[in-house]
């Protein structure tokens, strides 16, 4: 049993990045989240995509009462575009259709300052972008 626990090992790591693997520029972004939570807390265990979906998917308060959750413009199908309140269309937030997302640090900090203050009138802490990350990157 002990001897075969590195092929199961191997047959999982295989699985999981056929389903989903971020390329270099989203894991540069991603790991640079993490580092920087480890850095505020060395208990830091790693962020959680369930934590994330719930996040993005859920209603909030505090915010513009038309935008009361992160899909009142993004959508529920992360695969499909979503459309700005003035209708502009929005490229689909899923890492799996849309490879270009999340590459750029910049952006990704830009969009969730605004997109944070829209939907629960504050920042986003550093675990919710984390989570969110990670539930997006999965998708
Ligand atoms: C009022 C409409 C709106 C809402 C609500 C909204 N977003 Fe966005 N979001 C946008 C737009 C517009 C962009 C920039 C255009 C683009 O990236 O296609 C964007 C971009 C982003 C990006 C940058 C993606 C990248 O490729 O770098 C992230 C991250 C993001 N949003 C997260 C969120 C989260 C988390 C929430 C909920 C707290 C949320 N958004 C709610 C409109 C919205």
């Amino acid at each position: 049993m002990i001897s075969r626990s590195p092929i199961i090992l191997a047959l999982l790591v295989a699985a999981t990045a056929a389903w989903a693997e971020p390329n270099a520029a989203q894991k540069i972004i991603f790991d640079q989240f993490a580092a920087q939570a480890k850095s505020g807390d060395p208990a830091f265990k790693g962020f959680s995509a369930e934590r994330g979906r719930d996040f993005f998917l859920g209603q909030h308060t505090g915010g513009k009462p038309d935008t009361a959750s992160c899909t009142s413009c993004h959508t529920k199908d992360l695969t499909k575009p979503g459309q700005t309140r003035a209708g502009k269309a929005i490229e689909p937030m899923a890492a799996s259709v849309n490879p270009k997302r999340f590459t750029d640090a910049a952006e990704v900090e830009k969009w969730f300052r605004r997109n944070c203050g829209d939907v629960l009138g504050r920042e986003c802490t550093l675990t919710e972008k984390g989570d969110v990350l990670a539930f997006l990157l999965s998708q």
